[in-house]
């Protein structure tokens, strides 16, 4: 009978990569927390309602990527595309956004009907950060730094761009999308389909087209940093200011207008060429209207969400994962002799008691080519257990040197020793 397969474009994340994801998650974590950011946790699936008021009824996701489906009561319900919808929908429901400032990250799954390739897939998941309640651009500046700090905790930093752009307020990029059409109107014969098609709908989106055609087009188009209100000016001024002091670099990208429809003034995009096609890591911006919009009083917010499968990539790329990182764990406990094979689970039992977060495996099968056995597990440290006529002894190994005959009472400390230099080499 044929097997049953994964669905295309969903995978699973085996065990030999997960010690990379856990080793991200747990650096963004470290990076959060020391921002005083708290995590909230959404459902997956939501009303279909809600991501066609919030991304927006004329955009690829809402058009054709979402996975929508009715369910036994014959409501329309979607797994989540993303997670700033659910993230607004969950802190009004709570009472958590009016009259607050508040910091949140989430992650999970995200699903999209896209078409799957290096990077990107339909289902993949994302750690995204939501703040409200804060106009000023300093929390602009806030989720940018922490972003870029942790690039720099990761060894990436040099490796991603941050591209930077402002959209103006609601009112000044209507005025600005009239002039855009217009425009292009004149050139509508040369555009590509999916320009043609968006000229009406979504206007703005042809600015990032790839079409080499499209692009000669809107080399002489209007640009929208010349519409930008006084309001939408000043604040993006003074977020360049905030980068600029705090050191990071960026680049003004007059053409970055996202492809969900609620952003407003800064939106942004840390962008690698590391990784092909699918470069970008990291993207957000602001969405002051999308609170009011979802029925909530108006409340200024803006967030980001990074791509996880796309920086595990990365880091792959660069190389640039610790060694003790990509394995699950550190001291690899095995029998030699038949007599000191009960002591094995004892051993071990003993050393997570005595040495505090060293991980060990136990060895649970037969004594066959132990040696080498023991090896194949990648383990930087190995015991072996022996017995001889005065008890159970160990042999120790560590990558460079191996010592013998150590007593059972002596094991911890020198297995706390070796696992110090270990860690430091
Ligand atoms: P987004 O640009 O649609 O924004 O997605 C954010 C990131 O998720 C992308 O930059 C990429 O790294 C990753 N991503 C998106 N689609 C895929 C895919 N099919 N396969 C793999 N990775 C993917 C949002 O989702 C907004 N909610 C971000 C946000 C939060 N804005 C404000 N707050």
């Amino acid at each position: 009978m044929a097997k049953v397969k994964a669905i295309r474009g969903m995978n699973d994340i085996l065990p030999d990569v997960t010690p990379v994801w856990q080793y991200l998650e747990r650096e963004v974590r470290a990076v959060l927390s020391s921002y005083g950011y708290s995590e909230i946790r959404m459902p997956i699936v939501e009303q279909t309602e809600l991501f066609k008021r919030s991304i927006g009824e004329v955009t690829d996701i809402v058009e054709k990527e979402m996975y929508t489906f009715e369910d036994r009561n014959g409501e329309s319900l979607t797994l989540r595309p993303e997670g700033t919808a659910g993230c607004v929908r969950a802190g009004e429901e709570h009472g958590l956004l009016f009259n607050q400032t508040q910091r949140f990250w989430y992650q999970g799954p995200m699903f999209r009907y896209e078409k799957p390739q290096k990077g990107r897939y339909r289902q993949f998941h994302q750690i995204g950060v939501e703040t409200f309640g804060m106009s000023a651009s300093d929390i602009d500046a806030e989720v940018i730094m922490l972003s870029a700090r942790l690039w720099k905790n990761l060894g990436i930093l040099d490796a991603v761009t941050l591209q930077l752009n402002s959209l103006g307020s609601n009112e000044s990029r209507l005025k600005y999308k009239e002039d855009l059409v217009a425009y292009l109107t004149q050139y509508f014969d040369q555009l590509d389909e999916d320009s043609r098609k968006r000229l009406d709908s979504n206007p703005l989106r042809i600015l990032d087209s790839k079409s080499e055609a499209t692009q000669a087009i809107l080399i002489d188009a209007p640009v929208l940093s010349d519409y930008l209100d006084a309001e939408s000016e000043e604040h993006f001024t003074r977020l360049t200011g905030l980068l600029d002091h705090a050191g990071i670099k960026y680049e003004i990208n007059p053409r970055l207008v996202r492809g969900l429809d609620y952003y407003c003034k800064t939106v942004f995009e840390w962008v690698t060429d590391k990784l092909g096609a699918q470069g970008t890591v990291c993207a957000g911006g602001r969405y002051d209207g999308l609170v009011q919009q979802l029925g909530g009083k108006a409340t200024p917010a803006v967030g980001f969400a990074m791509g996880v499968e796309r920086l595990v990539l990365l880091l792959e790329t660069l190389n640039v994962i610790p060694e003790t990182e990509k394995i699950s764990f550190d001291l690899y406990v095995a029998a030699e002799t038949k007599e000191s094979q009960a002591s094995v689970m004892q051993c071990s039992e003993m050393l997570r008691d005595s040495v505090p977060g060293l991980r060990v495996r136990s060895h649970c099968s037969g004594l066959k080519n132990i040696n080498a056995k023991a090896r194949q597990t990648g383990a930087r440290l190995i015991l072996l257990l022996q017995s001889n006529e005065a008890g159970v002894v160990g042999t120790l190994w560590n990558e460079a040197e191996s010592f013998t005959q150590i007593p059972l009472n002596e094991l911890s400390s020198v297995v706390a020793e070796q696992w110090q230099i270990v860690k430091q080499s």
